[in-house]
């Protein structure tokens, strides 16, 4: 059986298949901490579940307009508005199914054959799956450990090329919690408006950022490349609303439209109950999202703290997002361990515990684990990891 060539050019999200796999094993009665998904463990906040429950007693189940309803346009812009002072205006914004889908459309109307794309490793591997699933190319620019996976503007613009067509940058960064700093973003907008290159920012961790660091990339792209510019952002991390599917893309006019006329014969509108959902998560109390953060900046500095013990996991506390980002290459190279797959799956096997392998993310050698979960399970994750390092490679092995 034949199968059209774009599938063998993709494969299916590996993020999502640990996942998968710990759902299977829970089935199977398996106990297992799941230190694999990238979404937050709390509840949608109550006033959001509230509008939904409301668009659903009033009967709001039908077909809104494919780009979103006003309502929510007019939210998405105001938010932006008052965290950025950007100016958007209502047909320069679509709703979309989630973040995913935002970066979709943006990656389909904007790329086609022949075109590179630059985006940085590494990265969330549906970025260039989906610059592929364009008929784009792929380029990718390393980032590193020692200095904390930092996005460099001239490593960025080395990689330019006459076939450059858009550069995707993710910040804060899954997977490596690195934010770009509003400098480097600056020198890479001035070469992409010299050279009309397209800007596209993934801002769906955009809440999710623990100081209080400059981070006003909508602001700084205004200024240098707005008609060269697309944001892409979520409703999903900020407001713990995965499973309902709501992201959004704000750019030119002519580029929302195009994406719109996509859309129109994809997936039509946004769930309209959700739509409804989303304008009460982005226009009442903001104060659920910085309880959130709080909880997750504990875990994040408590989990690190517990990693410290072993100085063969090497890690970072990560500027943004929820995951910590370990390198394990100096386990690897004693436990008999060939990659971190191999690594991550005989965790899962002995201990139980499910994190994602760095392959997944084009980094080799490292694993990547969410705090987005409990305390409890990061402090029992935690013991069992340390317990497995130890069983495979003793420390005594150094001396
Ligand atoms: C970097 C990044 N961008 C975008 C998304 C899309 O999320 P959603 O489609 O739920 O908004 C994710 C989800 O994991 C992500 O990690």
């Amino acid at each position: 059986m034949k199968l059209a060539d774009r599938t063998s050019r993709i494969s299916s999200s590996p993020t999502m298949k640990v996942t998968a796999t710990v759902d299977r094993l829970r089935r199977e009665g398996v106990e297992v901490i799941d230190f694999g998904a990238g979404e937050p463990d709390f509840a949608t906040p109550a006033p959001v579940k509230a509008a939904a429950h409301d668009a659903l007693d009033h009967d709001f189940t039908r077909y809104t307009p494919v780009a979103g309803i006003v309502e929510l346009k007019r939210a998405i812009c105001e938010r932006y508005r008052h965290d950025y002072g950007v100016d958007y205006k209502e047909n320069e914004v679509i709703v979309t199914a989630g973040g995913k889908q935002a970066l979709y459309n943006t990656a389909l109307t904007l790329f086609g054959p022949g075109d590179e794309v630059i985006t940085h490793a590494p990265y969330w591997p549906t970025l260039t799956e989906q610059i592929k699933l364009a008929d784009a190319t792929p380029v990718l620019v390393r980032t590193h450990p020692e200095d904390g996976f930092a996005i460099h503007a001239k490593a960025i613009v080395d990689a330019v090329t006459p076939r450059t067509r858009g550069i995707i940058v993710n910040s804060p960064c899954n997977p490596t919690g690195a934010l770009v700093s509003e400098s480097e973003l600056a020198a890479i907008a001035d070469v992409a408006s010299a050279r009309h290159i397209w800007i596209v920012v993934d801002l769906c961790y955009e809440k999710l950022i623990y100081d209080d660091v400059p981070h006003n990339l909508p602001g700084v792209l205004a200024e240098k490349c707005r008609d060269l510019t697309v944001l892409c952002g979520s409703s999903s991390k900020a407001y713990a609303m995965t499973g309902w599917r709501c992201g959004w893309a704000l750019g030119p006019a002519k580029v929302i439209a195009a994406s719109v006329a996509l859309q129109s014969h994809e997936t039509s509108n946004v769930t309209s109950i959700t739509q409804k959902a989303a304008v009460e998560a982005l226009t009442g109390s903001q104060a659920p999202v910085k309880a959130m953060l709080d909880e997750y900046r504990k875990r994040r500095d408590q989990l690190h703290a517990w990693l410290s013990a072993e100085p063969r996991l090497r890690c970072r506390k990560p500027a943004g997002a929820f995951y910590m980002f370990i390198d394990i290459s100096d386990v690897l190279a004693v436990d008999g361990f060939r990659t971190s797959i191999d690594f991550a799956d005989a965790l899962l096997q002995e201990s139980r515990v499910a994190v994602t392998p760095g392959e997944a993310f084009d980094a080799p050698g490292f694993i990547r684990i969410s705090y987005a979960t409990s305390m409890e399970n990061l402090k029992e994750g935690s013991r069992r990891l340390l317990a497995f390092v130890q069983k495979h490679a003793p420390k005594t092995t150094y001396a």
